[in-house]
């Protein structure tokens, strides 16, 4: 099989690591107020930043119109709710970030628990059914050219802040641990 998805799929796996990290955050809430902060304002950077410019827009700018090209069902169907759910994990960290700069913590982490649950579904539907389907309407050169385009993408917004972020997301997750422990 062609392995021209496997920058999303890789993509998605960094994602649910630093969902993770939003759940251990979340023990932080009372213990020790300043590290929830420094998390909190880390992980909206972090789903804004990586979650959303990099790897929502390699879909809706090149995966999702590639596929709606090919099957006008997919378009009104689940493309189009894949969509919708972009818009509202937007939303919903626009809200989060609210709750925070109103130190409302125990609103921002219920509003995170949301969106990281909604991430979570979102993440298995596309890894289980809407990648899956793609391999079976592209043919080889079109699911490489897709490849060059997501790199492409990458290279426009920054490769090393990409992995920078990443690496971050990782530390913290290191770094809470400590504390909880
Ligand atoms: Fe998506
Ligand atoms: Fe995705």
């Amino acid at each position: 099989m062609n392995n021209s998805l496997k920058v999303l799929f890789d993509e998605h796996e960094i994602i649910t690591g630093a969902i993770e990290t939003a759940r251990s955050a979340k023990r932080l809430i009372g213990i020790n107020d300043e590290e929830y902060e420094l998390a909190i304002s880390e992980l909206i950077r972090f789903f804004r930043v990586y979650a959303d410019q990099y790897h929502h827009h390699k879909e809706e700018e090149i995966l999702f119109p590639e596929m709606a090209k090919k099957n006008d069902l997919l378009a009104d169907g689940i493309l189009k709710e894949m969509y919708d759910h972009h818009t509202w994990f937007r939303e919903m960290l626009r809200a989060i970030e609210l709750d925070f700069e109103h130190k409302q913590y125990v609103a921002a982490s219920e509003k995170m628990d949301e969106y990281t649950e909604a991430l979570l579904d979102h993440i298995a539907v596309e890894n289980e059914e809407l990648f899956q389907t793609a391999y079976t309407l592209f043919t080889d050169d079109e699911l490489e050219n897709i490849y060059f385009r997501f790199v492409d993408l990458d290279r426009e917004l920054g490769d090393s802040k990409k992995v920078d972020i990443s690496k971050l997301i990782g530390e913290l997750n290191l770094e809470i641990n400590e504390i909880n422990n």
